[in-house]
């Protein structure tokens, strides 16, 4: 099954002068492939995965996700699809700073009827969090509130994970886990998307792709 497919893909920005981060972008992702997406900083790698998971609008072309055209869903038909099939990862570790480990953990699941109390053990006690639930994000380190985003995009199980720099702030041995995690989703038959600036880990990826002047091109 083809779980994204980015079809001609393009986003400007307008403030004052205009800015192309993605200009006629092209490829897919099938189940299975972990793809890794390097670039320089400002380049518009992050916008790439907003406008995939739907939190940015192309300005330019289609974005399939499931073999569904993600511009013929509702804004409610795509919030259910995020909360149900898509983990994100958010490059600046976003969390709700009035609640504490168990319930940041919690909150996508408010969209999501699966709770399984097992996984969620099993995720708090993989990124060392299990001592910490009810701490709040400020009474954590910087890792673990990255370990953190991490196993909140895990835990219902996605079928596409969009991880954006996942391994910042950790680690060597943080980073071989992380990237355990993330291969474990692909060999489940799901897909991901990696962005790092690291060409090493990039190298774990079956694929890689560099972003430069709104291009996308195969790393071999
Ligand atoms: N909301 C916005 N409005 C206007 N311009 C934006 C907006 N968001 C991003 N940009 C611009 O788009 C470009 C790409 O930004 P993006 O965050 O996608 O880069 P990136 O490749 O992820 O960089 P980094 O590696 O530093 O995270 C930047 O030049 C940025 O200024
Ligand atoms: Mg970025």
């Amino acid at each position: 099954m083809t779980i994204c497919r980015v079809d001609s893909l393009s986003k400007h920005y307008t403030m004052g002068e205009t800015v192309k981060p993605l200009d006629n972008v092209s490829f897919s992702l099938e189940a299975g492939d972990f793809v890794a997406i390097e670039g320089p900083s400002g380049i518009g790698k992050s916008t790439l995965l907003y406008t995939i998971a739907g939190l940015l609008e192309p300005s330019e072309g289609r974005i399939y996700l499931f073999e569904k055209d993600t511009a013929r869903l509702s804004e409610k038909e795509k919030t259910r699809m995020r909360a149900e099939k898509i983990g994100f990862v958010f490059q600046e570790a976003i969390l709700f700073q009035a609640l504490t480990v168990k319930e940041n953990l919690f909150f996508p699941q408010k969209f999501n009827k699966k709770k399984d109390p097992a996984q969620i053990a099993y995720l708090l006690d993989k990124f060392g969090l299990t001592d910490r639930i009810n701490f709040l994000p400020y009474q954590l380190s910087v890792g673990q509130r990255r370990r953190l985003v991490i196993a909140r995009a895990l835990l219902n199980e996605p079928m596409l994970l969009l991880a954006d720099e996942p391994t910042n702030d950790l680690n060597e041995a943080w980073i071989e886990i992380i990237m355990e995690s993330l291969a474990d989703v692909s060999k489940k038959g799901g897909a991901v998307i990696m962005v790092t600036h690291n060409a090493q880990l990039a190298m774990q990826a079956g694929k890689r792709y560099y972003l430069q002047e709104g291009k996308l091109a195969a790393i071999n």
